[in-house]
């Protein structure tokens, strides 16, 4: 892989966009290496992924510009289809994404957070969708993940004036969870993922998969899907653990969740 990193320790997997002298921006191979990483990761194994860009400055400063310059009507469509199915894979991924936002997360930048579970960012992240600035729709999913993060009417403001937005304002609007000073991003993202990876992995999945299908449908289909994976985990060897720690009334015990057992 000449742009995709991927660090695997203690179940927590850290995938670094590694294209620093265009500030990470997403051209088609980066999009096609980040297809196969993703497909490489053992979801059994690896219990949270946090997804980062190479350097100080920037996060991915957006779908590469220079690559789309020339695109055809035909083309311009295929690219935002490829974009679309990799951020798809990023929301569907078995396990819970952080996006820890270094800097710059502009256009497809902004795009690929908002495929994730969480965000946490920098204290020098910029967040915008700027594509009405040079002609084009946001075409990584911007049009439809912003809205349903922040609400339409912020998405359609920030979308329709390209306005940047800093780390407070993102903070403010809940498209990010928590801000950090640079230095300690990183360690911010490993003490959430490893507190995710300390939990049941079979009913955090769950509830992924709940949460995401359940945001699709109505209120009734989604208090179904919820039920079904709810009763799922009762065949689970976490459940029982999980369970019989508690009822033991061993303190030591019942603070003591792992090991949990995967599928
Ligand atoms: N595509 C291609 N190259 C990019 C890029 C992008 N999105 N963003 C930055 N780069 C490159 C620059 O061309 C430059 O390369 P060279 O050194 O070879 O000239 C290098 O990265 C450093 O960039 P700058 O010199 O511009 O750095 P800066 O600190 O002065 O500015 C910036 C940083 C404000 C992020 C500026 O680079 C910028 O505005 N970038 C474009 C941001 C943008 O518009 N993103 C949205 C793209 S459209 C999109 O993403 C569509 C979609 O939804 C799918």
């Amino acid at each position: 892989m000449e742009f995709i990193k991927l660090d695997v320790e203690e179940k927590i997997a850290v995938l670094t966009i590694n294209r620093p002298k265009a500030l990470n921006a997403l051209n088609s191979q980066v999009l096609d290496e980040l297809n196969e990483t993703l497909d490489g990761i053992d979801t059994n194994e690896v219990r949270a992924l946090i997804i980062t860009g190479e350097g100080e400055k920037s996060f991915v400063a957006g779908a590469d510009i220079g690559e789309m310059s020339s695109l055809t009507k035909a083309e311009g469509e295929a690219f935002g289809k490829k974009g679309n199915d990799v951020f798809r894979k990023i929301e569907a991924l078995p396990i819970p994404v952080i996006a820890a936002v270094n800097g710059f997360a502009l256009g497809g930048g902004c795009e690929i957070s908002m495929s994730c579970d969480i965000r946490i960012c920098s204290e020098n992240a910029l967040f915008g969708q700027p594509e009405v600035g040079l002609g084009i729709t946001p075409g990584f999913g911007g049009t439809q993940r912003l809205a349903r993060l922040v609400g339409m009417g912020m998405a359609k403001e920030l979308i329709y004036t390209a306005r940047n937005i800093k780390a407070d304002e993102a903070l403010r609007i809940g498209l990010v969870n928590a801000v950090y000073p640079a230095e300690e991003l990183m360690n911010a993202a490993k003490k959430m993922a490893s507190r995710i990876a300390m939990n049941a992995p079979i009913a955090v999945r769950n509830c992924k998969k709940a949460i995401n299908d359940g945001m699709q449908v109505n209120i009734d289909d989604a208090l179904v899907i919820e039920e079904k994976l709810f009763g799922d985990c009762f065949e689970t060897e976490d459940q029982k653990a999980g369970m019989g720690n508690f009822l033991e009334k061993d303190k030591e015990k019942k603070l003591k969740v792992v090991p949990f057992v995967n599928r």
